[in-house]
């Protein structure tokens, strides 16, 4: 009955990432899977993760307990606490499988501890962080894809990009996508369907995301009916690269980011008149948490000329340098930049999605048959504003729970009927511009300083782009076009609604947190 433009398996994986790869290992025991990737495997967030993953596998020096109370100081009012605790608790066991499937971590010069060399990152109060060198993330994609690849756990299916989501009678039963080096529609049917297609940086003018992670899975399953929360929560990382090549471009390139884990070292940062600041806005100073320093940074740049601080790496030492953080040495020294002499110019950049796709701690989403693990999900694990290094560890933990949810929920049935494939269309001249109101209006307006005024306008600029829009997109720059659109209303409603300032929410008409009547979640659903 299925054409070759209708694929069936059991279980489908939108996702390659951490969250999406976990969520492969653990289904492919229970039948076919397929995973889908907009890009080439491993172009996701997963692959650019430099600092490392947080778990407290550290037994002496450091305990679960401890990570959760960090992890719950971090959120700031809101996180779930049965989620962090299995956070905590899972990912010990979830790194220990990790190093079994080859995933090799810098070791301590002593064999005391665990063995492992920890490092600091903000708001941890112990040594912590797993890393390889500064390409932690790439040192797991790897592990990660090299199991399933080899292991033949899953049919994957790169540069397909997911449109919309299918779902009959309240059920999910797969997804619609475009081939994107055929131009074809494709589609997909299966038992449940696991949503892994990370964050939304690039809503953001300056973001550390890679291109690809436009928030597509949060907007499908939002457009499907599924719930969306904590919407307004945006980390944005204070350390990003910026460089003289950026200022060209129409759209900015993701910024290259310069790891927590460099002032974790002993980096500091310093003003335009070469002076330190940090302790002015708070008594950890460099480490304090995400949100801290950004806004300093912010503060200390809002009335100069300059639009960033810089990163002094002078108390680390050459040697230590090349050899902890290779990645960012070289990636400097080819922008012209030596950093063990010269000082970094950094700025904050839209980092890290706390908000998304609404569910509990196995993936389940209100709709049947439809799972989200990851970055694009959103289950109160980070609160309001996340622990460094805890992202990679909520990929792992929450894609294997949801995988092991999907495979035990009743399956759905499949349709043998769907509407004929319409044709792709081509990309409207127009799209370009339009991405860059909609990323420059976010940045400006919605970024780590909001307001009733600045949400009110940005809410103005958002609908006009919306107008233009083609609501049946079936290109990849319309596709992704629409997607960012709704992202940015869900963002600016959130932060129109939450009347206080928490964690990575900052409003200046409001910036006291108000737990009375802010201490909960918003939620969002379509209609
Ligand atoms: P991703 O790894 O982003 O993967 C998303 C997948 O979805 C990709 O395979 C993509 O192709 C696919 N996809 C997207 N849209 C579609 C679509 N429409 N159709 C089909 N497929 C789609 N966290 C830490 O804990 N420690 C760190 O040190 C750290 N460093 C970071 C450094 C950088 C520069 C960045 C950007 C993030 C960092 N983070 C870190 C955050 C962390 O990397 C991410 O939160 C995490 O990797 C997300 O994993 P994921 O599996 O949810 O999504
Ligand atoms: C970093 O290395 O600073 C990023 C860590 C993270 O986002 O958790």
């Amino acid at each position: 009955m299925y054409n070759r433009s209708m694929i069936k398996c059991d279980f489908l994986i939108v996702g390659g990432g951490i969250a999406g790869l976990s969520a492969a290992i653990e289904a492919s025991k229970h039948g076919k899977i397929i995973v889908l990737t907009k890009g080439k495997i491993g172009e996701g967030s997963t692959g650019k993760a430099q600092g490392g993953i947080a778990a407290a596998i550290d037994q002496i020096q450091d305990s679960t307990e401890f990570h959760f109370e960090d992890t719950i100081a971090a959120g700031a009012g809101l996180c779930d606490e049965k989620a962090v605790k299995i956070l905590v608790t899972e990912g010990v066991e979830r790194v220990k499988e990790l190093i079994e499937m080859g995933a090799r971590f810098d070791r301590a010069e002593t064999e005391a501890g665990s063995g492992y060399a920890l490092a600091l990152e903000g708001a941890h109060k112990r040594r912590r962080i797993l890393h390889a060198g500064d390409a932690t993330g790439e040192e797991i994609q790897k592990t990660l894809g090299a199991k399933v690849v080899r292991g033949k756990l899953a049919e994957i299916y790169q540069h397909t990009i997911g449109l919309d989501l299918i779902i009959e009678a309240g059920h999910c039963l797969g997804i619609k996508t475009l081939d994107l080096k055929t131009n074809k529609i494709k589609t997909f049917l299966a038992k449940a369907t696991i949503i892994t297609t990370g964050g939304f940086g690039q809503v953001y003018q300056y973001t550390t995301n890679p291109e690809i992670i436009t928030g597509d899975g949060v907007a499908m399953a939002y457009r499907a009916g599924a719930a969306v929360t904590d919407m307004e929560f945006v980390q944005f990382h204070p350390t990003s690269l910026v460089h003289s090549e950026e200022l060209k471009k129409l759209i900015a390139l993701p910024r290259f980011l310069i790891s927590e884990a460099v002032r974790g070292e002993g980096a500091v940062l310093l003003n335009s008149k070469g002076e330190r600041f940090m302790q002015k806005y708070d008594t950890q100073g460099e480490l304090a948490p995400r949100d801290i320093v950004a806004r300093a940074i912010y503060n200390e740049t809002k009335t100069g000329k300059h639009n960033h601080v810089y990163l002094s790496l002078a108390g680390i030492g050459a040697d230590k340098i090349k050899k902890r953080f290779p990645v960012i040495y070289k990636t400097c020294l080819e922008k012209g930049l030596d950093i063990t002499k010269d000082k970094i110019p950094v700025a904050p950049a839209a980092h890290y999605c706390m908000g998304g796709i609404k569910t509990d701690t196995n993936g389940k989403t209100n709709i049947l048959g439809l799972f989200a693990a990851g970055e694009c999900a959103s289950l109160g694990v980070h609160g309001a504003n996340r622990l460094a290094s805890n992202s990679l560890l909520d990929g792992l933990v929450f894609g294997k729970r949801a995988a092991i949810a999907a495979t035990n929920a009743p399956s759905s049935v499949p349709s043998t009927q769907h509407p004929a494939p319409t044709p792709p269309s081509h990309p409207t001249p127009q799209t370009q511009h339009l991405k860059l109101v909609i990323k420059s209006t976010m940045w400006n307006q919605v970024g780590i300083i909001r307001s009733k005024d600045s949400l009110t306008d940005a809410l103005k600029k958002i609908m006009a782009v919306e107008s233009c829009l083609n609501q049946s997109p079936l290109n990849k720059e319309e596709i992704e076009l629409r997607n960012l659109t709704l992202l940015a209303k869900l963002i600016i409603q959130a932060a129109f609604d939450r009347e206080e300032s928490r964690g990575a929410h900052f409003r200046l008409d409001f910036p006291k947190t108000d737990d009375k009547n802010w201490g909960r979640h918003l939620v969002y659903q379509a209609g």
